[in-house]
């Protein structure tokens, strides 16, 4: 028997009805805000299936209802069709974490030391400075696919390294550069690498292994003037790996080669780079150093504790837990984004129109770049599923990302931007901000000192 509703002389079934009550009153405001936020490769299928049931559930109920009053009742298979969209609907507004580009206020640790933007926002809210200040804020800037490819070719030339040119989304990036005039130094960890990155993308070559600090300070030594420095070269471990693989130097690899290794080329550089009228330093960090990404909650979650682990030369990982691939890979992107914002305010106190900006190419699931220490079969079938649900970006896009980033006249306007490509598989960059963690200037200015010593600069 089915239970139905008399409106407006129509007769409607009472339970797909109340159901969609309940949803558009209790879920739907959540749903519509998180739901298109989600960007959860699980929440890929139960997204696409609410927007598959969604007009076909109004449609029973708001359309086809009036339109058949002769038959009074709806189909059967429309009950099932609405009590599943609103249990999808409900599934849904569970396991979607809270929205990133209107991020509730989250607390950042008291700092003696304010950001130049920080004071620039407090002299602008006391009505100190015009609101042109609030105007330069990028967040929430959208940058279209077109603009990413085609501005690098419409600025004036510049140096450019990029380190791990030779592989993805550095070396696309190299050539997008090289095609439009720069001057690029492709940086790889050897030179036969280096030498092929330099004949496939048009730049010239450079040995820099960041896994070897010793051939860091060699390349750095090389450096005589830089315009824009693009530490872009990266990788994560397969996340079954159950000891930590070293560095030449000893540190754990993940940590040692996507922070540290940078680390110091950055500071061996500062000072050049500093000096160019056009300096810029460009970071490729990842949406996963945010526990409330799709991907930072997927498996382990980023978080560096008290930093602890740094302490000693021979950590596992940075808060002295124990060794955990995925985690130490989620840890090197959120030391990353630490890192822009401690450097952007350095940079600016030696040229204050020099600029710092971390950003993200996307999830480019190439079996044979990114993910190659994962298990292929694993890698092969992630990047099939991954493509097919279009959340993938390409090596392309990436290296559009890189050379929009490393060049656009909009990124002169503010520092410390975080650029992420957002909706995932969307081709479009999207400024807003990063995880809370990340926006603690106390916690960017104790990791800048304990990797300070770690590398001998301190
Ligand atoms: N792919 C993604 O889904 C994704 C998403 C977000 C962020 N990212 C970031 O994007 C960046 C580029 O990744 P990708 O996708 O282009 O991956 P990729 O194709 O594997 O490229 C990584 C590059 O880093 C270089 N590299 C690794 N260890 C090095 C070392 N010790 N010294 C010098 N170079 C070293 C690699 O050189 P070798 O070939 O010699 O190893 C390679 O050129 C990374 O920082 C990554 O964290 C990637």
């Amino acid at each position: 028997m089915v239970y139905s509703a008399r409106f407006c002389r129509v007769k409607l079934p009472l339970w797909p009805l109340l159901a969609w009550l309940f949803e558009m009153l209790v879920c739907n405001y959540t749903l519509v805000r998180r739901a298109s936020e989600f960007k959860g490769f699980f929440g890929v299928p139960v997204q696409s299936t609410i927007q598959f049931l969604r007009p076909a559930y109004s449609t029973a109920i708001g359309h086809k209802a009036t339109a058949a009053k002769s038959r009074r009742q709806l189909p059967v298979r429309m009950h099932s069709l609405a009590a599943l969209a609103a249990l999808c609907s409900a599934v849904a507004t569970a396991l979607a974490p809270n929205g990133h580009r209107t991020p509730l206020p989250q607390p950042v640790e008291a700092s003696a030391e304010l950001g130049r933007r920080d004071l620039l926002l407090t002299l602008g809210a006391a009505g100190l400075l015009p609101l042109r200040a609030f105007a330069a804020s990028p967040e929430g800037t959208v940058v279209p696919q077109a603009e990413l490819f085609e501005t690098a070719a419409k600025v004036a030339k510049r140096r450019i390294i990029v380190t791990g040119a030779n592989s993805g989304v550095g070396l696309e990036g190299a050539k997008i550069l090289a095609k439009a005039g720069h001057d690029v130094v492709c940086a790889c960890r050897n030179q036969a690498r280096a030498d092929a990155a330099a004949s496939t993308s048009g730049g010239t070559a450079a040995v820099c292994d960041l896994a070897d600090l010793s051939s860091v300070r060699s390349f750095a030594k090389t450096v005589s003037n830089v315009d824009v420095l693009v530490l872009n070269a990266g990788l994560a471990l397969n996340t079954k790996d159950k000891e930590p693989t070293r560095t030449k130097d000893g540190f754990e690899l993940t940590i040692g080669t996507n922070h540290l290794g940078h680390f110091l080329l950055y500071n061996l550089l500062e000072d050049k780079l500093a000096k160019s009228n056009n300096a810029r330093l460009v970071v490729t960090a990842s949406p996963v150093h945010d526990p409330l990404s799709g991907g930072g909650k997927v498996g382990s979650t980023a978080t560096l504790g008290d930093l602890k682990g740094l302490k000693s030369k021979d950590f596992d990982m940075v808060d002295g837990g124990p060794f955990d691939a995925d985690k130490a890979y989620k840890d090197s992107k959120l030391c990353n984004i630490l890192f822009t914002a401690e450097a952007s305010r350095r940079l600016a106190k030696k040229n204050s129109k020099a600029t710092a900006h971390a950003f993200s190419p996307g999830l480019i699931p190439s079996p044979d770049g990114f993910f190659r220490y994962q298990p292929k079969i694993f890698a092969k079938t992630f990047s099939a599923i991954a493509t097919k649900a279009g959340v993938a970006e390409t090596s392309e896009f990436g290296g559009a990302c890189l050379s929009y980033v490393a060049t656009a006249p909009l990124l002169d306007q503010s520092t410390n931007g975080w650029w992420d490509t957002d909706p995932p598989g969307k081709h479009q960059l999207l400024c807003h901000l990063p995880s809370a963690e990340a926006r603690s200037i106390d916690e960017q200015k104790e990791l800048w000192r304990l990797s300070s010593a770690l590398v001998g600069l301190a």
